[in-house]
């Protein structure tokens, strides 16, 4: 069969590369893809939000299975242009999506089916807004989040009164992001440790993946501002068998269920990000893809074949699939671009990938990179994410952190403690 990925990040290379292993892809691609994918399978130069081009070549290769990996074109009804034209697609719905594209619809879809979550207001206005931050009734910190897609950035911790109302204002009056502040939530701040549970749903069961812990700032000991990612361990070293079931329970299961109810049937990726608090897990954000850079750890894994396991999902029979994870310990150190998140530059000419590869247990994924006149050179914020499995934590991080001092281009910067945890909870 032929296979097609949407997307040109590390979680998209790291899917491809996992799926080029199966005994059924004949043919893996990759639209648009990035230096990395092209190892691994053809770059097709079609932007992810070029849904009829894609639906076209899908049709015109005969692709038997396409696998989507950001959320802009799911939120943009990729799945569904695809259905239409009978093609087999993982990933979820546009109203299924939802879950993920407007935070107001899935904090009120918590509040309605009491899935554990902060408590909140919605405002649409600035004035409404004032009125809620002004009763003090979250107390402070509050958390400010834009309703819609604002790539990470759109959740801002408010420290002190003014702080939130200036955010509130930059959202809903100056219209920092557009459209997708237009309404905002008002969130109580919520103290703990974050959790990544991320489960494969054919739209009433799931398969849930191994978990993962994400580390979203961007300077070591989480200083600094959020990002994507700059890296991840899996499992996460707070995750035991009481959690997990009890998010199964409380979280997962009934997500699932009740969008199935709500006529937004759920296949694809459920990724809900948890805070530990000391009263129980609670959803921070559903997302409806996989994660990036958690994808990375999880494919080292991964044992069973990752092409059966989607496939099962979108023929709605996920557990006909035994899916079989490796019990070692895994991890990914992303190299950014100097400056990450806010102003970096490209076209950095990257050296030393052949001899990080050649440390003995280390893959290298890539993200921002693209391949021109037989040189990789930057094309983002997160360019590489290095990762490895070895017998243990420490053993995979050193190694990780060995072919990291391997690789160079200018104005590099990577976190030196990813994975260095205290492992609290067992
Ligand atoms: P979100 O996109 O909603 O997951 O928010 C991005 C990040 O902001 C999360 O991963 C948390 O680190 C942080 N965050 C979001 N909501 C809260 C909250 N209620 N309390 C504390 N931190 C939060
Ligand atoms: N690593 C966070 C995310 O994929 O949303």
């Amino acid at each position: 069969m032929k296979i097609l990925i949407v997307g040109s990040g590390g979680r998209e290379h790291a899917l491809a590369w996992k799926i080029a292993q199966s005994p059924r892809a004949e043919k893996v691609y990759c639209a648009p893809g990035n230096g990395g994918t092209r190892l691994v399978a053809e770059n097709i130069p079609l932007a992810e939000t070029d849904i009829a081009g894609l639906a076209d070549f899908a049709e015109r290769e005969r692709i038997g299975l396409t696998v989507v990996g950001p959320e802009v074109p799911l939120t943009m009804g990729l799945v569904d242009e695809f259905e239409k034209r009978r093609l087999a697609v993982f990933g979820p719905s546009k109203k299924a999506a939802e879950i993920e594209a407007s935070k107001v619809f899935a904090k009120e879809f918590m509040e309605r089916h009491r899935i554990p979550t902060g408590r909140f207001k919605v405002a649409d206005s600035f004035d409404q807004a004032k009125k809620i931050l002004a009763s003090g009734e979250f107390g402070y910190p509050v958390v400010v989040k834009a309703d819609g897609l604002a790539a990470g950035k759109g959740v801002v911790v408010c420290p002190t009164p003014k702080k939130a109302e200036d955010t509130a204002g930059e959202m809903l009056v100056q219209k920092k992001f557009g459209a997708a502040g237009r309404r905002i939530v008002i969130e109580e701040f919520l103290r703990g440790r974050e959790v990544s549970f991320i489960v494969v749903s054919d739209g009433l069961r799931v398969q849930p993946l191994v978990t993962a812990m994400d580390h979203k700032a961007a300077y070591d000991g989480d200083k600094g501002p959020n990002t994507g990612g700059m890296g991840a361990i899996s499992p996460s070293p707070l995750m035991t068998e009481k959690l997990f079931n009890e998010v199964l329970a409380t979280v997962i299961t009934p997500a699932v269920t009740r969008l199935l109810e709500e006529g937004r049937k759920f296949k694809g990726v459920l990724y809900a990000g948890l805070m530990i608090t000391e009263a129980g897990p609670r959803v921070l954000e559903f997302n409806g893809r996989f994660g990036d850079p958690e994808t990375q750890p999880q494919m080292l894994r991964l044992e069973s074949d990752l092409v059966e396991l989607l496939m099962a999902a979108v023929e709605e029979d996920v557990l006909r699939h035994e899916v079989r994870w490796s019990p070692k310990p895994s991890g990914c150190v992303v190299v950014a671009s100097g400056g990450y998140p806010v102003h970096y530059e490209k076209g950095k000419a990257i050296t030393g990938l052949a001899e990080a590869q050649a440390v003995p247990g280390v893959t290298v994924f890539h993200a921002g990179t693209k391949f021109v006149n037989d040189a990789y050179l930057t094309t983002g914020g997160r360019v590489l994410g290095v990762c490895a499995s070895e017998n243990d934590l420490a053993g995979t991080m050193g190694k990780i952190y060995e072919a990291c001092g391997r690789v160079y281009f200018e104005a590099m910067h990577y976190r030196r403690d990813i994975g260095a945890v205290k492992e609290e909870r067992g």
